[in-house]
């Protein structure tokens, strides 16, 4: 029966969520939906991996996720904001290595004024590049002036759809604030990025089918999973952080469902498995976000343990992630990578 709906949604790219639920709770089809996944990614995108370098700019944030070790109430993290000047700089060694799209990352941190960041967009802009930013929450106007100075993409998780475990596990924030922040995103004209986090505590796998329709839905450009991994900083310590498995369910399941989306196999995934990445490119994905941050910095953007590469450098995580795409028979594309619309499914 449940082989029969991977079959569906293979052909179809359409499951309800009953239909989800199903998948998500069997544990024997695992390897036919990886396999089905892979295959999809391959027809739609084929064998090209496209790179995007991170620059971890800040972990200083004004939230209080309870599931992240930025939290503004983590007194145990040491603080650290990169300079405009420094940014540019990591982003025009990524050039060198060949990066083609730089992504800008941090904690909601309000130092970065609308007028500091149109200054560090226009210089990564005049470098060729496309530019992503994963800010966090702003208003219209704030988005709106990113984006006429040349930002492409905009990197913002859902989390998850089940708004009162949202609204318990980031006080403060409100669900429907997040979903404006996506709309507002979306009418700007960004690439959108959205996600989830996968086995938060008191997550239902009907919730994570939820999340599933509403990626599809809103028709989103690019969709990051991330297992959840407790940090022994925050209030979530005490949780399950065994969630590999299921986050790379649902990463395929999104392969099926929206077979021309950009997916990343994310960094959260080599966390909890040494091979996370690669399982990931075999299993629907089709991006890798390397960590183009320098020095100290890398340990500190410590939003879990374990986090992979801290001390390493760009120029090693660049040749060690070509060699291992290559390994496994993929390319690394020399494009910008942004999503090529095919039909609506
Ligand atoms: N502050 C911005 C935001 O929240 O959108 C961007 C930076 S935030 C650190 C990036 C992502 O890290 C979040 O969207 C969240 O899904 C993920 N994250 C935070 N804590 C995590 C944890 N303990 N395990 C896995 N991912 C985590
Ligand atoms: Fe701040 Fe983002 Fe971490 Fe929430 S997930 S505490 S907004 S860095
Ligand atoms: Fe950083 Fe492999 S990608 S060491």
């Amino acid at each position: 029966m449940t082989i029969q709906l991977i079959k569906k949604a293979e052909e179809t790219h359409s499951l309800n969520k009953d239909e989800l639920v199903l998948l998500l709770q069997d544990g024997s089809i695992n390897e036919e939906l990886f396999s089905a996944a892979d295959r999809v990614r391959k027809k739609y995108i084929g064998d090209e991996v496209h790179l995007r370098g991170i620059i971890e700019f800040s972990n200083i944030c004004k939230r209080d996720c309870l599931y992240c070790g930025l939290r503004g109430s983590n007194k145990k993290v040491e603080r650290y904001r990169l300079l405009p000047d420094e940014i540019i700089d990591l982003a025009k060694k990524a050039v060198g290595y060949g990066y083609k799209t730089v992504v800008m990352q941090s904690g909601e941190d309000e130092y970065y004024t609308v007028e500091r960041l149109q200054y560090i967009i226009s210089s990564l802009k005049e470098l060729g590049i496309a530019v992503t930013l994963s800010l966090g929450e702003k208003s219209y106007e704030e988005y709106k002036a990113y984006k006429e100075a040349g930002v492409d993409r905009y990197l913002l998780r859902i989390e998850t759809t089940d708004k009162a475990l949202y609204e318990a596990l980031d006080p403060g924030m409100s669900h429907e604030e997040r979903k404006r922040c996506l709309r507002d995103l979306k009418t700007l004209g960004y690439e959108v990025g959205t996600g989830n986090l996968v086995g938060l505590p008191n997550q239902t796998l009907e919730s994570l089918a939820d999340d599933i329709l509403f990626f599809k839905e809103m028709d989103a450009d690019m969709i990051g999973l991330g297992p959840f991994i407790p940090n022994e900083d925050t209030p979530l310590k005490e949780t399950s952080g065994d969630n590999f498995t299921m986050a790379l369910k649902v990463m395929a399941l999104v392969r099926l469902l929206m077979p021309d989306v950009n997916i990343p196999a994310t960094t959260a995934m080599e966390t909890l498995n040494k091979n996370g990445r690669m399982i990931a490119l075999q299993s629907g994905a089709n991006i890798v976000m390397p960590n183009i941050t320098e020095g100290d910095y890398r340990k500190m953007y410590a939003l879990y343990p374990g986090k992979i590469c801290v001390n390493d450098t760009p120029g090693h995580c660049f040749n060690c992630i070509t060699g291992k795409i290559k390994s496994i028979g993929r390319t690394v594309s020399d494009s910008k990578g942004s999503r090529v619309k095919k039909a609506r499914f």
